[in-house]
């Protein structure tokens, strides 16, 4: 049976590379290998096997013996959420979460901020300051923490809201750049090395977020009113079937795994479709005249099915996956993937952004052509943007709802301008892909 192999650089170098220029890592393990490699580079505590074939995908999805499993590993994840948060979860615990929270995610829940969320869109455009250039993604984060913060708490306490949301973009961006991002990835610079190490600040700000958490959960048990709508509400409501709730960490760290995966994943979805759409006049003059097919004052639910809008929003997701790979899974008992043998105790992944990649599923890979979401139908094994199984994306359908209402918002109502036509590359920022210095220029409001 054929050995998966590791690339045969040092595992120091492969951790550097990975860190600094992570599509160039992946892109160089694809040549090596066009099924799976090692990837030494990247730390969990134990070895990380990554497949990047549709069919392995589906084997590791559907996990059809039950060999592998959710478990808690070390990850810059952690450092951020600490040990209560969703992604630290495993087993019956992790279950009942997900069971509690996916129902809010969907359906009418999420349908119901339609109008919410491009009037938000329109607020934050309205004070981007006019024939100046801004950064996309910043503008973007803005949105999509606004609508989570709406999502979690409601509007109860707008002032502690706009604290903890102005903390929670602050923290996320202290390990933005390159250089800074290295503790994270490097458990022993974890580390308080005095008053101008990033490490010491972090702790700081993450302190603060966790008091204004606390004092707001505190307030809640004080007087829980049922009727409230909101997602921590709802979490501290529940209990599992021995009529345990949840303690105050545990509602802290999903307040965390929420407020961060709901606004970076979705921040930088958004930032890259307008970076496609503003490349491209012809991609934007088509899908401006879909918009426009709709009348005035359109209602959300009408737009997010508009067929061209779907497509370019499914090809920026396929081309900049965001996540690079899925969260990993424990192999219990040794057993087979995509004919290679995986031992007991290794930790798996699906390497989205290669499956994505792919010329055999999708020709030319590098052109951004939403075509081929209108012309072909891909399995959910080749697109694969928000995972799938047992830690498929819990907020898969509120993050495409934003991504479509806020692209269609800013065509619809905004004459914006990329400050230059420069290609932007993917650069890795925390976990995920963002077009680091993508600028644009807003002249006129249409
Ligand atoms: C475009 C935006 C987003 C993308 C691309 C994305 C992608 C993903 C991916 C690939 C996974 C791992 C799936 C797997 O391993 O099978 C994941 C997990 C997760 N996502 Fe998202 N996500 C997005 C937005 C969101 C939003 C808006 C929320 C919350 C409201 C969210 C909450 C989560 C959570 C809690 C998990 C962990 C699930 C578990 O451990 O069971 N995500 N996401």
């Amino acid at each position: 049976m054929k050995e998966v192999e590791s690339l045969k650089t040092p595992v120091w170098m492969q951790r550097i590379e990975y860190i600094a220029n992570p599509v160039g890592y992946w892109e160089r393990a694809y040549r090596a290998d066009p099924d799976a490699f090692w990837a030494k580079g990247i730390d969990f505590g134990c070895p990380l096997m990554v497949f990047y074939t549709p069919e392995a995908a589906q084997e590791i999805i559907e996990n059809r013996n039950g060999h592998l499993s959710t478990t808690s590993f070390d990850s810059e994840l952690k450092a951020i959420f600490g040990d209560s948060s969703f992604f630290t979860l495993e087993g019956i615990r992790h279950q009942q979460m997900r069971k509690l929270l996916i129902p809010m995610l969907q359906g009418k829940h999420i349908q119901a901020y339609g109008q919410l969320i491009c009037n938000l869109v329109n607020d934050v455009m309205q004070i981007v300051p006019a024939h100046q250039p801004f950064s996309v993604l910043e503008v973007a984060q803005d949105i999509s923490m606004q609508v989570m913060i709406k999502l979690l708490f409601g509007s109860y306490h707008q002032e502690r809201y706009q604290q903890i949301k102005y903390l929670m973009v602050e923290m996320v961006s202290l390990f933005a750049a390159n250089i800074a991002g290295i503790p994270l990835f490097f458990r022993f610079l974890q580390r308080d090395l005095g008053s101008i190490s990033p490490w010491r600040k972090f702790l700081q700000q993450r302190q603060q977020i966790k008091e204004l958490i606390y004092r707001e959960i505190a307030e809640r048990r004080a007087r829980l009113d049922l009727k409230w709508e909101d997602l921590l509400t709802l979490l501290m409501s529940a209990t599992d079937e021995k009529g345990n709730a949840l303690s105050d960490e545990e509602l802290l760290g999903q307040v965390l795994s929420l407020l961060f995966t709901g606004n970076e994943s979705t921040a930088a979805s958004i930032a890259w479709s307008w970076y496609r759409v503003y490349c491209d006049a012809e991609i934007k003059a088509r899908l401006l005249a879909e918009l426009n097919s709709l009348g005035n004052s359109a209602d959300p639910l009408d737009i997010i099915r508009l067929p061209y809008l779907s497509a370019v929003c499914n090809e920026t997701l396929r081309m900049y996956p965001v996540t690079m790979f899925m969260i990993p899974r424990l192999v219990k008992a040794a057993t087979k993937i995509n004919g290679r043998r995986v031992d007991s105790g290794v930790l798996i992944t699906v390497g989205t952004y290669l499956i994505h990649q792919r010329e055999d599923i999708y020709p030319d890979p590098k052109i951004f052509n939403p075509e081929r979401f209108l012309d072909s139908r891909f399995s959910p094994y080749e697109f694969l943007p928000f995972g799938g199984g047992i830690r498929s994306c819990i907020g898969g359908e509120l993050a495409l709802y934003q991504l479509k209402l806020a692209l269609a918002t800013v065509v619809s109502h905004y004459q914006l301008e990329l400050t230059n036509h420069r290609l932007v590359s993917p650069q890795r920022r925390n976990t995920i892909l963002i077009p680091r210095r993508l600028k644009m220029t807003k002249h006129t409001a249409l």
